[in-house]
């Protein structure tokens, strides 16, 4: 495996020339566009990494699939799935064209950023702040690393230009599908967009997503059936506007992230972590899904 993962990774690292790291955040802007690392993760002992894999990054939308786990573990499947729907959209993860029929709870989904905002609301806390650590607590637990922490920088970056995620925030609070403080309800997102990784922890937490909630030394952690929840939603909605496509030449249930972060989930197999900063058009790691369409054709690991 591990000599696999090198070979992979020097057939895949020419691929990010042809990508672009996000700008959109700048601090985000300032990441080497041509790293790699990819880990495998498939019991307890047994990891595989190759390529720059000390490096950590910001998990983006990575961490979308925690944030609604700790949403079902905190509120209940009921009430997330009440709040927000389990479709495919169809459009950019930040897209704010919704009309004034369009702006319903089967209209957004857990893997966008208006769902991910709206099931901030459903993490126990009184402020952003009580909220954003339960998430981290969670996600330190899930990953199985006790040193994971926000980046401060990424997350002053966030904060001070994304507008377009406060719009996003008061659209719900104008339909009324939330309640409670905008910039409380962005400040928990900003946050955990910024929550550092590398690309061992990401195939971790992808290992407990596969293996339904236990981690590698078989401690269960989270009922299967929110494993079930969140696996779901990212088949279809966990690529953006891309999801299909990954489907099509990948499939399983993965996510990315703008930071070049990608999670893939082998149900009852192992879990996949992939970090490449430069992007995609749709925002999703060019040499990150690279390495993961080879690596499902080696290991014939699609699930369709
Ligand atoms: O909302 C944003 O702009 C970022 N902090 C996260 C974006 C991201 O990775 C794309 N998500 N689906």
């Amino acid at each position: 495996m591990k000599k696999l993962l090198n070979t992979l990774v020097e057939t895949c690292r020419p691929y990010a020339e042809q990508g672009e790291v996000a700008n959109y955040i700048p601090e985000l802007a300032k990441r080497n566009p041509n790293h790699l690392s990819v880990c495998v993760v498939t019991g307890e002992d047994e990891v595989f990494y190759a390529g720059d894999y000390q490096n950590l990054y910001t998990m983006q939308s990575v961490i979308k699939p925690m944030l609604l786990l700790v949403a079902l573990m905190d509120s209940g499947m009921e009430r997330v799935r009440g709040l927000v729907g389990v479709e495919a959209t169809g459009k950019p993860f930040d897209a704010f064209n919704y009309s004034d029929q369009a702006l319903t709870v089967a209209n957004i989904n857990p893997m966008i950023n208006a769902g991910a905002i709206a099931l901030s609301t459903l993490i126990k806390g009184k402020t952003s702040e009580e909220k954003f650590q339960r998430l981290l607590e969670m996600t330190r637990k899930v990953a199985g690393n006790p040193n994971m922490e926000m980046d401060e920088m990424v997350y002053l970056s966030e904060k001070a230009t994304g507008n377009k995620n406060r719009a996003l925030a008061y659209m719900l609070k104008a339909y009324r599908m939330v309640d409670g403080d905008v910039e409380d309800m962005v400040d928990c997102y900003f946050r955990a967009c910024s929550v550092k990784a590398n690309c061992i922890d990401l195939a971790q937490i992808a290992y407990v997503f596969a293996n339904h909630g236990a981690n590698s030394k078989g401690e269960q952690l989270f009922p299967a059936e929110y494993a079930r929840y969140v696996n779901a939603t990212l088949i279809t909605c966990g690529m953006y506007d891309g999801s299909g496509e990954f489907a099509l030449n990948v499939g399983f249930p993965a996510k990315s992230g703008v930071g070049g972060g990608i999670m893939g989930v082998i149900p009852k197999k192992m879990g996949i972590g992939v970090f490449a900063p430069a992007l995609d058009k749709k925002g999703n790691s060019l040499a990150g899904i690279k390495v993961l369409e080879a690596l499902s054709q080696e290991l014939e690991l699609s699930i369709f």
